[in-house]
């Protein structure tokens, strides 16, 4: 790998097949970011395991979204693409981290707060560390660029704090401060027209849906909320389907809609249904590389085994640098 603009990391837990949400809020950029930085991505189910407890999908999950990643263009050659539990160096390290980081700074983050309420009788120890976890991933990989969501900033602020805590504390500056890069697309909604789209809301479209599937999820979207009757005048800005048409429509077509519908020329149904259209134009190629890499014998895991040689290669020098800086006995 040649040196570039620096080095990405990015993680995401193992939900699964992906959907139109993760594409745009997030493997979107990674694919593009591969380009110019040395990139290193992640799928952390260690972190999975703060919340889930149920771990039957947890193989399937991951490789379905490493398959995702893999089709929607993350490239092998270009990116190291990697499972978090295969490079266990990260786990020491979130122990180390761990010693310097006061509790009271875990506790206040809104993450964890928000997670508390969701789920008040799971608050184990993991789930307080977890932030503490995702910078052990972050500076064990020495990345100096994290693609994440506006939400996730806070715990790259943490992770800058946790960085300079360490550094001063053992006098050394073998641990490096990220930056956050938020992604463009900050928040797709789902097909209620309302929340982020999530798998959990069932609120979703999946890449990896047929043709068919995706249509009828589509026409399930919810539009302008005023417009009632098909004479009635909608107001595109507010229409969740015209958002996404301006990502995956022509120029002209997203023009056309954008008329017709402050005219009552077009409806909701039709309008949805040339969002479907456009939709599975655009996914096709997708769909045909994800099947052609999945029936591919091994492939899947061979990717991910070569990621975690590579990950491991430079989660060993840091632990290293890590252990000489503490002052670890060494043998
Ligand atoms: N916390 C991130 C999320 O919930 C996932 C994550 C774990 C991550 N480790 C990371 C993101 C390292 C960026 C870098 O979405």
């Amino acid at each position: 790998m040649t040196e570039k603009n620096g080095r990405v990391f990015s993680g995401a837990r193992p939900t699964g097949r992906q959907h139109l949400g993760n594409y745009l809020g997030a493997i979107q950029n990674y694919v593009a970011l591969q380009e110019n930085y040395e990139s290193i991505y992640c799928i952390v189910d260690i972190h999975a395991l703060t919340t889930v407890e149920a771990t039957k999908d947890l193989k399937l999950n991951t490789r379905e979204m490493a398959l995702d990643w893999l089709a929607a263009g993350l490239d092998p050659k270009k990116s190291i693409i990697f499972v978090q539990s295969h490079v266990p160096e990260v786990m020491e390290l979130h122990t180390i981290l761990s010693m310097v980081t006061p509790l009271g700074k875990l506790t206040a983050l809104p993450t964890f707060k928000e997670k508390v309420r969701q789920n008040p009788n799971n608050v184990n120890y993991g789930l307080v560390g977890y932030p503490v976890l995702m910078t052990a991933d972050i500076v064990l990989y020495k990345a100096t660029t994290v693609p994440v969501g506006v939400d996730q900033f806070p715990h790259i602020e943490f992770a800058r704090e946790v960085v300079r805590s360490f550094n001063f504390r053992y006098s050394t500056d073998v641990l490096l401060e990220p930056q956050g890069k938020a992604t463009k697309i900050p928040k797709v909604l789902g097909t209620d027209g309302e929340h982020k789209m999530s798998k959990s809301l069932n609120n979703h479209i999946e890449l990896a849906a047929t043709p068919e599937e995706t249509e009828k999820r589509v026409m399930q979207m919810v539009t302008d909320p005023q417009r009632q009757r098909l004479s009635d005048p909608g107001d595109p800005d507010v229409c969740n389907v015209f958002t996404l048409h301006k990502i995956f429509s022509s120029t002209t077509e997203v023009e056309e809609i954008n008329a017709a519908c402050r005219k009552a020329e077009i409806g909701c149904v039709d309008c949805k249904r040339r969002f479907a259209k456009s939709l599975n134009n655009n996914l096709q190629t997708f769909r045909e590389r994800r099947a052609k890499f999945d029936t591919r014998d091994g492939y899947v895991r061979d990717v991910l085994a070569d990621g975690a040689k590579r990950a491991q290669a430079i989660a060993a020098e840091t632990m290293a640098e890590v252990r000489a800086a503490i002052g670890l006995y060494e043998v």
